[in-house]
């Protein structure tokens, strides 16, 4: 169903596709057996422009456990770009070598982009503060196995809103799923953007913008952490004022629900506390392993060999 499709951008798969592939990640999670080697002899090439731990790592642990194999780079300054390369050569070069490509960029849009010069599917590891889609696989696949469905759910958003490409695309896609309501927690500053906002209006769902997280804890299904993110700002002065603004500590978490999850898309710098690591409704570090699974699903079926 998947088979040679991009991943770009939320709506690029329907939910029904994308709780097919939910369900082939949980299968694996469950087997460790189940699709290993499905990829033998496929290629995978992660073409990194912005640094990345979880993401590139995830992908090439998904391409490796199916039996593929990986090339790329994690830092374009060993690449051809330092020289001048346009992206759109660079990816007629990897669509050479390699069967699908996962490509990170700072620039919104580059994914469409490399998507429109590839005759090899490419999948959008985040392109500036736009979107990053396999995040919100990771994220949802995570709220299906912490609370059984994705539904009925109050979904708290707190931090970075204006830049956090992960929030809007998250944000977009619950919109589709059934009686999801969602709270959008940033300063002034850092608001979600209106065009995700728009989206929300024209789908009927109801949202909420505040700056209290104190306040909004106790309604909480969901808490959406997120990291104010220094390489977004154009002013040191602003990022500094911002950057402590929203720190989730145990104080905070008492305010929460007995069956809460927080979620983070990590890297975290000092929006959770660590003391917060120990309390079992701090999914985080669960939600970064779910990602791993989800990415063999999504691997495995944009190759089409399951
Ligand atoms: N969640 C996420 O995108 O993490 P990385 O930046 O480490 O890939």
């Amino acid at each position: 169903m998947l088979k040679g499709r991009s991943l770009i951008e939320p709506g690029n798969f329907s939910i029904e596709e994308m709780d097919s592939l939910f369900t082939l990640a949980e299968k694996i999670e469950s087997d460790e057996h189940h699709l290993r080697e499905c990829c033998r002899g496929k290629l995978l090439a992660t073409l990194f422009f912005e640094p990345s731990t979880r993401t590139r790592l995830s992908f090439e642990a998904a391409m490796l456990r199916l039996g593929g194999n990986c090339l790329g780079f994690a830092d374009p300054g060993s690449s051809s770009a330092v020289k001048g390369e346009s992206l759109a050569d660079t990816i007629r070069m990897a669509a050479g070598y390699a069967d699908v490509i996962v490509m990170r960029n700072p620039k919104e849009g580059a994914a469409l982009l490399a998507s429109r010069y590839s005759p090899v599917p490419v999948i959008n590891a985040g392109d500036g503060g736009h979107h990053h889609p396999t995040q919100t696989l990771t994220d949802l696949l995570t709220i299906r196995r912490l609370r059984g469905a994705v539904k009925n759910l109050t979904v708290g958003f707190c931090g970075d809103l204006k830049f956090g490409r992960t929030v809007h695309s998250l944000a977009k896609t619950l919109a589709y799923y059934e009686n999801i309501t969602m709270v959008f927690i940033s300063p002034e500053e850092l608001v979600i953007p209106e065009y995700i906002t728009r989206h929300l209006q024209k789908l009927k769902i109801e949202f909420s913008e505040t700056r209290n997280l104190e306040e909004s804890m106790p309604r909480l299904d969901v808490l959406y952490m997120t990291r104010v993110q220094r390489e977004r700002f154009f002013n040191e002065e602003d990022y500094i004022r911002l950057k402590d603004i929203y720190v989730l500590n145990a104080e905070r978490m008492s305010l929460g629900k007995e069956e809460l999850i927080v979620l983070h898309p990590l890297p975290r710098v000092n929006e959770i506390a660590v003391e917060v690591d120990d309390d079992p409704r701090a999914a985080y570090f669960r939600q970064a392993k779910y990602g791993m699974y989800v990415r063999m699903a999504l691997l495995s079926s944009i190759m089409g060999v399951i």
